[in-house]
């Protein structure tokens, strides 16, 4: 039998390796698709492999007539309608554990840029301006960094930030102070969490549960002049309520891998000079890539074969 399979986003070229070596496989690569192009052409594929760019939609998904797997390569599925896929049969993997040290590092460079206005003195440096005192930092060192989900990335960047000599204190529902204890940090509630912290971080999915989780309400109870980091979804954080919240002050910078609208030109939060931002890199490096384009075409390959996937 042979199958059909469409990368619908850049993935990297050494980690589809697996599917173009593969006999039974023919693999079209088309990442500039339209939303109607994509619902046009779904019927052709068996597969198709996905990072965070193409939306599949309930549209798309009912219109995959010979669809039987979408493989995401990266953690995040929610560019991906779940319920759609389930109820027409078609199997979703991702590659969950590719990405989470590149992620934690892009965490780390946010961290170290905010807190020393790095991205800022490098662009006034460019605009052929020396000066020194208005980029004064503050140290990490002594100071708490809140973590917001204690999963693969919050726990590396756990670990990193205890290396730079910060406290850290963590929430997730799902972990236990006993655990924390074991790994030599604090764990408190979300209020806690956020009340205690001058530097805050968050790594949960996006869930119902979870958007706008950091909101006005949130922003109330921290400290005056704390930094907000998000390299995990646009929408955890209620970019309306952080955009108000650094103009009033309460926050006294914030740098942002992730957006709630994906991709954009214009944003008001870059138009904030206490805002540092990328445009969604945390999983852009050559390791990361190859890794979860590695991972998703094995399983995609496995499954399409008759194989049990290892990362449903
Ligand atoms: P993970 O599943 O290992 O960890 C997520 C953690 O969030 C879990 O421990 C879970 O218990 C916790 N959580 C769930 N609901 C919560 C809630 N309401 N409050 C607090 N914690 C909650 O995932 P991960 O691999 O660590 O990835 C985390 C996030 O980072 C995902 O959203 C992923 O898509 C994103 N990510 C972004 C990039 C990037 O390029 N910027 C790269 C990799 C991952
Ligand atoms: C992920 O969820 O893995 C990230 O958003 C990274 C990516 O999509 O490249």
């Amino acid at each position: 039998m042979s199958f059909n399979i469409l990368i619908s986003d850049p993935l990297s070229e050494d980690g589809i390796q697996p599917l173009r070596e593969a006999e039974n496989v023919h693999v079209v690569m088309e990442t500039n698709l339209s939303p109607e192009e994509l619902e046009e052409r779904i019927s052709e594929f068996d597969a198709l492999l996905v990072r965070s760019s193409t939306q599949v939609t309930r549209s798309v998904i009912s219109k995959g007539k010979n669809l039987k797997i979408i493989g995401r390569a990266g953690v995040g599925v929610d560019n991906i309608d779940l319920d759609a896929a389930t109820e027409h049969g078609v199997i979703v993997v991702n590659a969950p554990n590719g990405n989470t040290n590149s992620a934690a590092e892009h965490t780390m460079a946010m961290l170290m840029s905010l807190s020393r206005n790095i991205p800022q003195a490098y662009l006034s440096l460019k605009n052929h301006q020396w000066d020194r005192k208005k980029y004064v930092g503050v140290e990490l060192r002594d100071k708490t960094l809140g973590i917001v989900g204690l999963g693969r990335i919050g726990t590396e960047v756990a670990t990193r930030a205890k290396g730079q000599r910060m406290n850290v204190v963590a929430y997730d529902p799902f972990f236990t102070e006993e655990k924390a204890e074991k790994m030599g940090i604090g764990y408190g509630t979300l209020e806690e969490v956020i009340q205690q912290a001058d530097f805050i971080t968050v790594h949960t999915p996006l869930l119902k549960e979870t958007r706008h989780m950091i909101n006005g309400k949130a922003f109330e109870m921290m400290k005056d002049g704390v930094y907000i980091i998000n390299c995990a979804r646009g929408g955890i954080i209620d970019e309306d309520a952080l955009y108000d919240a650094i103009v009033s002050n309460k926050v006294a910078g914030a740098a942002l891998d992730v957006f709630e609208e994906e991709p954009f030109m214009d944003h008001k939060l870059l138009e904030l000079p206490e805002v540092v931002a990328t445009p969604h890199l945390g999983a852009s490096t050559l390791e990361a890539q190859e890794i979860v384009a590695v991972d998703v075409s094995e399983d995609v390959l496995r499954y399409l074969n008759g194989d049990t996937v290892r990362n449903p």
